[in-house]
């Protein structure tokens, strides 16, 4: 079954033809991150306009590259939550008209689900039930995958996602936008002791998370800082942090993955692109004896292909839209509900 997919929930525009779930025949990403960059983050309006100029151009390049003719499309797969209302609604309407134009089925999918989903195109192998720590630029969750469309999140973040945590404490070290990877690399020549940073714990909640105390006292550690003229070793910074939020997000995956018994841990979404997190995920899931499956690089950050790989799932699961699909600015991902009524 060949699948259609679009996802333009944030300031990537990509689309991407994916068959049966697990196999990616190609997959096309547009970035904005030039465009949002010179306002520190990303601008809504201007990300809506530009999916609108990106979205057929890539749609067309896509078919173009994977040789696929129209007429074997099955299904057209969307984002249509969680995201920037503005931007979901362009991929929205795009994949409704596709649909519409080549009369095959509309599947809406849940951005998260689709993050996990990545793993199942890096690893042909995995099959739930697994656990799955999702962290991105705006969600941190630790999620029971039970099967491919039946979810549970075991714990998640009570504030700042820890993707938005490595953004600002990026921009408050000057180091730009979105400034997770730069803070990355910084670190990796840093001393992940030389500054004392809170770790949060919500009591009767082990699994829950929280990182606006985090993102606090970096910022306040620089500024004081600089009102008293002293200089922030800023590699070291960055690597403090990057332990502080490995160390709450590893823990606790670790932990959920041994008490629900599967064996299987895996790792999703922008954030799970962080060197710090990738090695502590390893060192402990070797440690408990977990299959660990790490979502490859160029597969963690948003993609279409993690979102015709999910949509194939809910396909067989029996999920169809039509052109009433509305677009959700935010949606639990273990109860999705596509329809107004
Ligand atoms: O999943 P994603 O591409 O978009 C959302 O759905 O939010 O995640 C983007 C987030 C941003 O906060 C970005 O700074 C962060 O992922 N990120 C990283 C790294 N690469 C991207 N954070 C830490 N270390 C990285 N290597
Ligand atoms: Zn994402």
């Amino acid at each position: 079954m060949v699948i259609l997919s679009v996802e333009s929930s944030c300031d990537e525009t990509a689309v991407a033809l994916t068959e049966n779930g697990r196999r990616v025949l190609v997959d096309e990403i547009s970035s904005q991150v030039d465009l949002h960059a010179v306002y520190g983050g990303v601008v809504p309006e201007l990300a809506s306009r530009s999916h609108i100029q990106a979205v057929s151009r890539l749609a067309e390049s896509a078919l173009a590259k994977s040789g696929i003719h129209r007429r074997d499309i099955d299904a057209v797969a969307v984002t249509a939550a969680p995201g920037l209302i503005g931007a979901l609604l362009v991929g929205v309407n795009f994949a409704k008209a596709a649909a519409l134009a080549l009369g095959v089925s509309l599947v809406p999918v849940h951005h998260i689900r689709g993050h996990i989903a990545a793993n199942y195109i890096a690893y042909p192998q995995l099959e739930p039930p697994f656990v799955c720590l999702v962290v991105s630029g705006g969600h941190s969750l630790i999620v029971d995958v039970r099967d491919y469309t039946d979810m549970r999140v075991l714990g998640s973040t009570r504030d700042d996602a820890a993707g938005e945590c490595f953004d600002k404490t990026a921009r408050v070290l000057g180091l730009g936008y979105p400034g997770g990877a730069k803070l990355d690399e910084l670190a990796l020549t840093g001393d992940p002791h030389k500054y004392e940073l809170p770790r949060s714990r919500i009591d009767g909640y082990p699994l829950d998370m929280s990182f606006s105390g985090l993102k606090t006292a970096v910022i306040n550690l620089v500024h004081t800082a600089e009102q008293r003229g002293e200089a922030i070793d800023k590699n070291s910074l960055a690597a403090c942090v990057c332990r502080a939020v490995s160390e709450t997000v590893v823990s606790r995956s670790v932990e959920a993955a041994l008490k629900l018994g599967y064996g299987r841990l895996a790792a999703a979404g922008g954030v799970a692109a962080n060197s710090f997190i990738r090695r502590d995920l390893t060192a402990a899931a070797g440690k408990h004896s977990l299959s660990l499956y790490l979502a490859p690089l160029r597969l963690c950050g948003d993609n279409a292909a993690m979102i015709g790989s999910q949509a194939y799932y809910e396909y067989l699961a029996g999920a169809r839209a039509d052109a009433s699909l509305n677009a959700y600015a935010s949606m639990p991902v273990d109860r999705p509900t596509f329809f107004d009524s």
